[in-house]
């Protein structure tokens, strides 16, 4: 770790923000009670794949922050291009047509990557929003063709898609939608694709594809395609458990669409920008979108932003629309940031100059196969999955039945503890009993074997301390 830039906080200072963390922050996804029994992690400094807590303590982070620092931490080129775009600039809006040389720059370079059939591009701060606008872009679309009633939207179990109030909807875990009024009702949910735990014993993977088309194909007649807007999907599901379809899903998926007018959004949010050793998870699972969000993996991190992008065909409707209608009257204070953008741009040069795209592809060949050698013998590992530097470990208490552990005994959390005293954190996602792995892509083989046997040594631990009650 670079020793020239400290921390601008003392150790004393660091301690005094800890102890008040709990009693000002509601933080996200954790519980209120539990934080103020066990104070904060608070991170104060990061180099490349490590990353130090408050009490010097360092690690190996393999998760890349959310799933999103894909060139490392404390990458000096992104903190340049910020600072010089903040005193050169600092902040214009995009509304009524204003605009600035940033956004364009990178919505060019965007769109130079993008998969074939996305032609434009529309700026905001996150992933939510990004699915936000696209399901509104889709509702619009479809209004202008005088298709009113199309208005729902397919998302599938165990999605995730982000936590406003329509994309909580959209998300398929049940505690984003736990003590609120949600989903909201323009949803209609389908199968997960997870073949571990959803496919039957008497099922061949093509009979299992058969039924997750079938019940969509059903869904569609069932509500009627005529009301239904789009359908949306991560190429591979990250929160909901790192999950990889049949071959033939997501082609089938597609043609069965088409054929009832339905809008198809990938959620590129996890997937884009390389994480799977591609810059884009659509043309290698077998989809052409009608549109992509994608945020994360967009700036490493390092600034929030999300780009939502759509089909030549759906921005000339709206084009359209807009000689009727005006405005579209949608968009943030922070759409088209400048120094987002900017740094957005130096990101993307950042993966294509050091090539970190198939450096992804390779090493995540390594990192599978040595979390497989490893890990798949233990007891408790049911299976590996994901690509590229995209990784879940399904645990299992029954290798045999391939049943999960009981939700109370919380073994993700308990395992990934006993990884992180190995000095490597990995993201326990407690519903579907998966360990997530997605570390930057810039991971070195050495630091992948570290993480590999922190991995195997904290499962080994935690089996050896498992009453065979839990074990069946
Ligand atoms: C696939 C996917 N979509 C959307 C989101 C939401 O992004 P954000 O948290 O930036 O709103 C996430 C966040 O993890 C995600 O994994």
């Amino acid at each position: 770790m670079n020793h020239h830039h400290d921390s601008p906080f003392t150790q004393d200072e660091l301690n005094r923000l800890s102890q008040s963390d709990a009693e000002l922050l509601l933080h996200p996804a954790s519980s209120i009670a539990g934080l103020l029994d066990q104070g904060p992690q608070m991170m104060h400094k990061a180099k490349g794949c490590v990353i130090e807590d408050q009490h010097g303590q360092r690690y190996l982070d393999a998760v890349g922050g959310l799933w999103c620092v894909n060139v490392g931490y404390g990458r000096q080129e992104l903190a340049e291009v910020m600072r010089d775009t903040a005193v050169q600039l600092g902040y214009y809006h995009s509304f009524s047509n204003a605009s600035n040389p940033w956004q364009v720059a990178l919505a060019e370079k965007l769109l130079t990557l993008a998969p074939d059939g996305l032609d434009k591009v529309f700026f905001g701060n996150g992933g939510s929003d990004a699915n936000d606008t696209l399901i509104k872009i889709a509702w619009h679309y479809h209004t202008l063709r005088g298709k009113l009633n199309k208005v729902k939207v397919i998302a599938r179990e165990r999605a995730y898609h982000g936590t406003s109030i329509s994309t909580s909807s959209l998300t398929g875990l049940d505690s984003f939608h736990t003590g609120y009024p949600l989903p909201l009702d323009f949803v209609l949910r389908t199968h997960n694709p997870c073949a571990y735990t959803e496919q039957r014993d008497d099922e061949t993977s093509t009979e299992f594809c058969n039924r997750l088309i079938n019940h969509i194909a059903h869904l569609i007649e069932q509500e009627d395609a005529d009301t239904i807007a789009a359908f949306i999907a991560e190429p591979i599901m990250g929160a909901g458990g790192i999950v990889v379809p049949p071959d033939e899903y997501f082609p089938r998926l597609q043609a069965l669409l088409k054929a009832h007018d339905i809008l198809l959004i990938a959620d590129e949010v996890v997937c884009g920008f390389g994480r799977l050793g591609h810059w884009f998870g659509s043309p290698i699972m077998g989809i052409q979108p009608d549109m992509i969000s994608t945020a994360k993996g967009l700036t490493s991190g390092y600034f929030p932003l999300s780009a939502a992008l759509i089909s030549n065909t759906i921005w000339d409707v709206l084009k359209t629309g807009s000689e009727q209608l005006g405005a579209f009257s949608h968009g943030y204070t922070y759409s088209g940031h400048p120094v987002g953008c900017a740094v957005g741009l130096a990101n993307l040069q950042l993966l294509e100059n050091e090539g970190l795209i198939s450096r992804a592809r390779e090493q995540g060949a390594y990192l599978h196969q040595q979390l497989r050698e490893q890990l798949l013998p233990l007891d408790v590992v049911g299976e590996v999955r994901g690509m590229g530097l995209l990784a879940g470990i399904q645990l299992t208490s029954d290798k045999l039945t391939r049943a999960l552990p009981a939700p109370s005994e919380k073994w993700p959390l308990r395992i990934s503890q006993a990884i992180r005293q190995r000095g490597v954190i990995v993201r326990p996602l407690p519903s579907v009993a998966t360990l997530a792995i997605s570390p930057p892509l810039t991971i070195s083989r050495k630091q992948i074997l570290q993480l590999v046997t922190a991995i195997r040594e904290g499962i080994e631990e935690f089996e050896a301390a498992l009453p065979a009650s839990e074990l069946q």
